[in-house]
């Protein structure tokens, strides 16, 4: 979490110069890299897992537990000799180059590569995690796992922490911009494109936190409680989708306790669900100290022990010595790591050095950030701007002269040069700051209405912002909340006074649009006020180019919210928090591997609302909400018809969607299922979509095929999915509270 970036590098030029010098990292030459006959797991012929026995069969018991733990966090701690030739990232596991096995060199990559500032290096931030969600655009999904592995690749590292799919149980959690929303299987495809980008680019990519880590606080001392029904159908789906689909070579478990048993030891988490029911052949990584002990995890399924070495190192050793951990569970965690580094591509195509392309990036980062911005009102088509009509613009809060905020914590990317603005107003405990990108949203606005007079106001006083907004012609408020790893919001409100910011500007002009850069949902008491809200998440590194294209119209939004905005906090399945305790937040002083063991005492979660998650809550609950799940307005309208639906192996829904706008657009298309009342679910869930680009007048037929898995529940006694006989009525539309399209269809 310790975080700084590049002070010294004036600007890309200058960065892309510094990347220059970087050389080769592997640590092998060409010639010591090229497959030799004597070391015959060189072949490409063989599986992962034959190469992998061909290795585990040469080495030593040193070499193998050398590949079960980290060496500390290079980014942070002092080069040592073990980690001198790491990439000082977040994470290095020593190689073997007596039997050609690279290290393995880890850095966080969530939103982008962590802490290239830092290391005098250069990289893109994409818009934050929810924005791709936002987008439901599994091309999108692919560009940002790739944009990612690339820049990896190009900074040397080899393996990524990031594909964050823990699903948004309660938006206050501070990592919910890093995670993919509130739906499973919007989440899990989603994961599973990015991670298949990642890797693409011959990167270990990793999906986490696993499993149920749905809030910040007290991470490391939670105890979740959920029955196995709604916790396979829930936050489970999503890692079973992502690891089925996505192929991760790692998965990360998490910190807190699952029904008593600390996720990085739990036999039903990693051994049953993950590698018996969803074949899982990678290796579990644990979370940074999320490692409680040695002969329990090894058994329960935990293959490496990260940042540090306290229970996979010498105790390890000892403990196969003595007897108390056998040969072969050894070698079942190091073939694991091995297998994967293998089907990677690690081992084929070592990593190699270059320059990372800072255009390409932004504009990979402008298209996704483009493609995830939600409309979420327009009134009387405020939006989009006319430039020519336009003579006064009044710009107002959140920095937006200068930046645009990012999301914190072990996923924050650092900025190119210094930090766009300094806060002190919400004094963020160090060294987690806020962090805004110099993309200037003033700018960008001011270069697509070059004859418009263009005013700025901080808005740190309510009152003189409305006195700049009074009469000009449209007035662009610019709120933001701050997220970060590590804490979790306390409310569901804009801070810093910012609904008093809109509901003054907006009450002085009528034609006010609000721009909100969040992570997680806000609560709106001035909802009716502004003429037009625009949700822009965490945007990235060219987030105000992106956010100038559609607010004057050469983008037209298509994004629909991954997470519903409820009307309050107090609608929420747990409207308060629950917070740990003081003996549960935090170590004093130094921890004694024993310590570590016991971890903290342990508070209780329940998470009793189940499967009901996000929609599928206020639908059960009938509570009305804010802004719905799916939800997002556009500056085309369009029209569904023609729903049939062909049952089958795959259940096939097909439908028509028109443009009836006079601008091209994209529409995502949802199809929702409500089960048999006998399945006792809740009203409908999501089970597939489709993004569909329509030119003004356009119509296409399209068909979603419904995996079975979606239509079925998870049968506790029979320990699979089952379809529950009955009628099944398929829904059709553009938003969760929005079906035009009904059929039913019989299934048994
Ligand atoms: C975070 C992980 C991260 C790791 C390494 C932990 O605190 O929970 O997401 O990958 O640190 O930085």
């Amino acid at each position: 979490m310790k975080y700084s970036f590049l002070r010294v590098v004036p600007g890309i030029s200058a960065i892309v110069f510094l990347s220059l010098f970087c050389l080769p990292v592997s640590g092998f030459s060409q010639e010591q890299r090229a497959p030799k006959a004597e070391w015959p797991w060189m072949n490409t012929n063989l599986s992962p897992d034959m190469r992998a026995d061909l290795v585990l069969k040469e080495m030593t018991l040193n070499e193998k537990i050398q590949l079960l733990h980290g060496n500390g966090m290079p980014m942070f701690d002092p080069l040592t000799p073990t980690t001198a030739m790491s990439n000082r990232g977040g994470g290095y596991v020593i190689g073997i180059p007596r039997l050609r096995i690279p290290a393995i060199d880890m850095c966080d990559a969530a939103y982008g590569v962590r802490g290239s500032g830092e290391n005098g290096r250069y990289s893109t931030a994409l818009p934050a995690n929810v924005a791709l969600a936002a987008s439901w655009d599994t091309e999108a999904a692919l560009d940002y796992g790739t944009l990612i592995g690339r820049e990896l690749r190009a900074q040397g590292y080899n393996m990524s922490l990031g594909g964050g799919v823990d699903i948004t149980r309660d938006p206050r959690n501070g990592r919910t911009f890093e995670y993919l929303g509130e739906d499973p299987v919007l989440a899990g495809t989603m994961a599973a494109r990015l991670i298949a980008g990642v890797q693409s680019q011959h990167i270990i990519g990793d999906i986490k936190h696993y499993a149920f880590n749905d809030q910040e606080s007290g991470r490391g001392s939670v105890n979740v409680h959920i029955d196995e029904r709604a916790a396979r159908e829930s936050d489970l789906l999503a890692f079973e989708i992502g690891v089925e689909q996505g192929h991760p070579a790692a998965v990360m478990c998490a910190y807190s306790r699952v029904n008593g048993v600390f996720s990085c030891e739990n036999n039903f988490l990693l051994n049953e669900v993950l590698k018996r029911d969803w074949k899982f052949p990678g290796f579990v990584v644990s979370d940074w100290g999320g490692t409680h002990s040695l002969e329990k995890a090894s058994a329960a399924g935990l293959d490496q022990e990260e940042g540090e070495s306290i229970f996979y190192g010498e105790r390890y050793t000892a403990g196969v010595q003595s007897g108390s951990i056998s040969m072969s569970e050894l070698d079942g965690h190091v073939h694991r790591i091995l297998r994967s580094m293998f089907a990677a591509g690690v081992i084929d195509y070592p990593q190699q050095r270059s320059v990372v392309d800072p255009f390409a990036g932004l504009k990979v980062a402008r298209t996704i950030e483009e493609d995830g911005i939600v409309l979420l009102k327009n009134d009387r088509a405020a939006l989009p701007l006319d430039a020519a009509k336009i003579h006064t613009i009044a710009v107002i809060g959140a920095h937006s002269d200068v930046g645009m905020i990012s999301g914190g914590g072990s996923a924050q990317v650092d900025p190119p040069a210094e930090n766009a603005f300094v806060s002190s107003a919400q004094a963020p405990t160090p060294p987690n700051v806020e962090v805004w990108f110099p993309t200037s949203p003033l700018k960008a606005i001011a270069a697509r209405a070059p004859h418009a007079i263009v005013k700025y106001d901080s808005g740190a006083d309510p009152a003189t912002a409305a006195a700049t907004a009074r009469g000009a012609d449209v007035a662009i408020v610019f709120a933001y909340e701050w997220e970060s790893e590590g804490m979790d919001l306390p409310n569901l409100s804009l801070p810093l006074h910012q609904d008093d910011l809109i509901a003054q500007v907006a009450a002085t002009n009528p034609h006010t649009i609000v721009v909100l850069e969040t992570g997680s949902p806000v609560t709106m008491p001035w909802v009716k006020a502004p003429a037009a809200i625009l949700e822009v998440w965490y945007a990235g590194s060219d987030g105000a180019n992106a956010v100038g294209n559609v607010l004057f119209g050469s983008v037209n939004p298509s994004g629909k919210l991954p997470n519903t905005f409820p009307k309050s906090e107090a609608d929420l399945p747990h409207p308060t928090l629950v917070k740990p305790p003081p003996e549960s937040q935090d170590f004093s002083g130094p921890v004694s591997p024993l310590q570590r063991a016991e971890g903290l005492p342990p508070f209780q979660v329940t998470y009793d609302e189940g499967v009901k998650v996000g929609y599928k809550w206020y639908d059960a609950e009938k509570k009305p909400v804010l802004f719905p799940f799916g939800y997002g307005l556009s500056y085309s309208s369009y029209r569904y018809s023609g729903l049939s639906v062909a049952p089958g192996k795959t259940i096939k829904a097909t439908f028509t969607v028109a443009n009836t706008g006079s601008r091209a657009g994209a529409e995502i298309a949802e199809v929702y299922v409500s089960l048999p009342a006998s399945a006792q679910e809740p009203p409908k869930r999501l089970v597939g979509w489709s993004k569909v680009k329509l030119n003004s007048g356009e119509q296409r037929t399209v068909t979603v095929e419904i995996d079975p898995k979606y239509l079925s529940i998870f049968d506790v006694q029979k320990d699979g999915w089952t379809l529950v006989p009955g009628d099944y009525t398929i829904l059709v539309g553009g938003s969760s509270q929005d079906l035009p399209l009904k059929t039913v269809v019989n299934l048994r």
